[in-house]
């Protein structure tokens, strides 16, 4: 065995990674639920989890019955996805050849992001992304994974775009930006971007991607993945994760212009969407009715959430047209709310960052989780 090479392993390999990916920060990663519940002391079911906007009805009874029927799991995906393109397309209204699944909605920003830039923002050049803070965390993740330059033009104070800013960074910046991330209904605020302000955006010279990933919680048909065919700068992701309570099995799609699809089906990874993904997805498509009585369950939870919320003096909770309310914790920081509420085993999420300063984001859960937050809240004796 070389002794030489082995001693300088270290050094040597860290030489050979790429310079902007070994100088990133690693993310702190999410707890999985068994060590979650070991470390708070209580048993999964007894922890009320409003903290990642999942959907606490689960899966529809469908999906279960056809996970545990299928019966070819030892068979590789199909990689065209034929049978979910064709069944998406029948649920959002548009040709499935501008339709590609992906391994989540997370797969596909990833996907956009290497397709359109250019990398070298470690050396002052590379493609730029317009990002639109406090929104999704996953958009400039992926745009510097890419190798991308993130460009943000921060939303007013009530969390609405600065479409001035954003325009004026489109058309002034050096190289001119490439994609333009915006999310409606946005997390973590929930709020939606008018059509007028989209139509707007999308006279830029950028490629617009609108993340619906909560859009079925939103009152009105307000989706604009219809605009798609007609528009060559619009692309729309969509997610199973929320509505159809299958975020563990990682499904999500995207609707794309046919001159961007083209292009994408060149390099995704073949076996990208896997086979119990897509009879999920299969199945839930087929269970809507029930499906859709869960999110009009989760809506009226959101509102009652939001009404309660607001009788507590220190919490000034927004609208929202998601699966989740922000509320600003006022005189109390964030984080303590945060704290103490887990040590009863209700998980919410707070921020303290810039733009979002002392807020918590609770998801909309069953009657009888909003019932236990409440009394978490109510037992801090915060007056
Ligand atoms: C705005 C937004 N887009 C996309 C996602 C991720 O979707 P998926 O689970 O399909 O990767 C999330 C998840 O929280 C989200 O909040």
């Amino acid at each position: 065995m070389p002794d030489e090479p082995i001693r300088n392993s270290q050094s040597a390999i860290r030489n050979l990674i790429r310079p902007d990916i070994a100088t990133m920060e690693e993310y702190t990663p999410v707890q999985p639920f068994e060590v979650l519940s070991q470390r708070l002391g209580r048993a999964a079911e007894a922890i009320v989890k409003l903290d990642a906007n999942e959907n606490p009805y689960g899966p529809a009874p469908r999906v279960m019955e056809a996970l545990s029927r299928f019966p070819w799991y030892h068979i590789y995906p199909d990689p065209q996805q034929g049978a979910l393109r064709e069944a998406l397309a029948g649920y959002v209204g548009v040709p499935e050849e501008h339709i590609l699944p992906g391994h989540g909605a997370d797969e596909l920003l990833d996907y956009l992001c290497r397709l359109f830039l250019l990398p070298g923002a470690s050396s002052g050049s590379g493609d730029a992304v317009v990002n639109c803070p406090p929104t999704f965390g996953m958009y400039s993740f992926d745009a510097g994974l890419s190798g991308g330059k993130v460009i943000d033009v921060p939303r007013h104070e009530d969390f609405s775009l600065d479409v001035a800013g954003i325009e004026a960074v489109v058309l002034s910046a050096q190289p001119p930006p490439k994609l333009l991330f915006l999310t409606s209904p946005n997390n973590p605020d929930g709020s939606l971007i008018s059509h007028n302000t989209l139509r707007r955006l999308l006279k830029l010279p950028i490629v617009v991607v609108v993340d619906e990933a909560y859009v079925e919680f939103a009152a009105g048909d307000v989706s604009v993945a219809g605009w798609v065919p007609e528009t060559p700068n619009l692309v729309v992701l969509r997610t199973f994760s929320k509505w159809a309570g299958l975020a563990g099995l990682r499904l999500g799609y995207g609707i794309f212009p046919l001159d961007i699809i083209q292009h994408l089906w060149k390099f995704k990874q073949p076996y990208n969407v896997n086979v119990a993904a897509t009879v999920a997805g299969l199945a839930s498509l087929e269970e809507l009715p029930l499906l859709r009585q869960r999110i009009a369950s989760l809506i009226a939870e959101r509102e009652r959430l939001r009404d309660e919320l607001a009788k507590f003096s220190f919490l000034r909770p927004l609208p929202s047209q998601a699966n989740f309310v922000l509320c600003e914790t006022l005189c109390v920081p964030a984080r303590q709310i945060h704290r103490a509420l887990a040590e009863q085993g209700v998980l919410v999420r707070y921020y303290d960052k810039p733009g979002l300063r002392n807020y918590i984001r609770i998801s909309a859960g069953r009657p009888s989780d909003t019932d236990a937050l409440l009394q978490a809240l109510t037992s801090l004796g915060i007056e």
